[in-house]
């Protein structure tokens, strides 16, 4: 019987291949983050612990098994021992691997991008592979769903340190990266304190403010500016003059590297990177400096961009716990043929929905969220 459900590829399974293990493809894609190595692990012991499957990884997402010889290994308990402590992820990563959008060099030396997924779905069949495994952001995501609709067997598991997909709670990455942060951000008060100075520190999270509104819950901040509530230089300027009296105390701000001022727009440039359309975001920490300079603000004022740190190193035990059941959902998804979902962590529990809802919806902040009230109710100005 063929395991794999009516709207997938439809592989066929005679009766050599039924005595051989399934094989499941897993590929990481977009920026990495702590906790990839975790749900490779545990998708690869799961599969194992069952017997009739076997994993593979697709080196730099989708790009491995595109290239002419593939660019894809197997992943054995060996090969995956150990590796839920590391950051990063072993099977590597791209932001340049969109199937639907693929980068190729043309004859004299430019390039250009095109469509390359029936290309992909081929080699997919030709290889055997009977479900894949996409870890990946909203933007992997919405690859993942287009694949389904062209009939592959694929699963998504939502990764991503800006914790912006709205079909679950959480995504493994953003509470290390929040630690990161307020590790950070800590360091940084002292140097406020003894300087008597404004010291801003400018976080990661694309559109949204969910790093920024927790490291400044976590850290102490005393504004928090958040792409979700534009920002008025005035306002900001008002509560750091509040806290300085006769050229003496201390202000920190965390900022969100998409926060705007009111009726402006993002900072950032537009990647060079072609098959890469994402606008590197980056500079609002100056933008604030300079500003609250223009405005001759009493205090000295330095800025930290805290960039990829964010994003590095072994993450923290939470986030090794969820990518981990991640996995495993991944894998029990497989067996029951529910393609075309997506692994989520919502009220406590693992669960899935279709990658449809799951990409329906960007998940920002809400200024009605009871963090949005916390803060506001210990005194952290959102500049509004
Ligand atoms: O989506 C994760 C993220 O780290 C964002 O917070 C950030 O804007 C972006 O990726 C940076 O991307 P890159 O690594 O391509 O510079």
């Amino acid at each position: 019987m063929c395991w794999v459900k009516e709207k997938s590829l439809n592989l066929p399974l005679n009766q050599s291949t039924s005595l051989m293990k399934k094989k499941i493809l897993v590929l990481t894609g977009g920026g990495d983050c702590p906790g990839l190595n975790a749900v490779i692990r545990a998708l690869t012991k799961a599969a194992k612990n069952n017997g009739a499957y076997e994993v593979w990884g697709s080196l730099e997402a989708f790009n491995g098994i595109l290239q002419e010889p593939p660019e894809i290994v197997k992943l054995t308990p060996s090969k995956v021992a150990g590796i839920h402590v590391k950051g990063g992820t072993i099977i590597k990563t791209t932001n340049r691997g969109n199937p639907l959008d693929y980068p190729v060099q043309l004859a004299d030396g430019s390039w250009t991008t095109k469509d390359v997924c029936q290309d992909l779905i081929q080699k997919i069949k030709d290889h055997q592979f009977e479900a894949i495994v996409n870890i990946g952001g909203d933007g992997s995501q919405m690859i993942s769903q287009k694949l389904f609709e062209l009939g592959l067997p694929i699963i998504g598991v939502p990764k991503t340190i800006d914790n912006d997909l709205s079909a679950t709670d959480l995504t493994f990455g953003f509470t290390t990266a929040v630690q990161i942060a307020t590790e950070s951000f800590d360091k940084l008060v002292t140097t406020a304190e003894s300087h008597h100075r404004v010291m801003i520190m400018e976080v990661m999270g694309r559109d949204a403010g969910w790093i920024a509104l927790h490291t400044a819950i976590a850290g102490g901040a005393e504004i928090c500016l958040i792409p979700e509530i534009p920002f008025d230089m005035d306002s900001v300027l008002k509560k750091v003059n509040k806290r300085y009296k006769k050229g003496k105390g201390f202000v920190n701000i965390v900022v969100a590297e998409g926060a705007k001022p009111v009726g402006g727009t993002v900072l950032g440039e537009a990647s060079k990177d072609v098959g890469d359309r994402h606008i590197k975001l980056a500079g609002i920490a100056n933008y604030i400096r300079r500003s609250l300079e223009d405005r001759n603000c009493p205090a000295q004022i330095r800025t930290t961009v805290l960039g990829h740190i964010q994003r590095g190193g072994t993450p923290l035990a939470f986030d090794r716990i969820l990518a981990t059941a991640m996995g495993v959902k991944a894998f029990e998804m497989i067996k029951a043929a529910e393609f075309g979902r997506m692994v989520t962590f919502r009220n406590n529990k693992i669960n899935s929905v279709t990658l449809k809802v799951a990409t329906s919806k960007y998940h920002h902040v809400d200024k009605k969220h009871y963090l949005i009230h916390t803060a506001k109710s210990i005194g952290i100005s959102f500049g509004e």
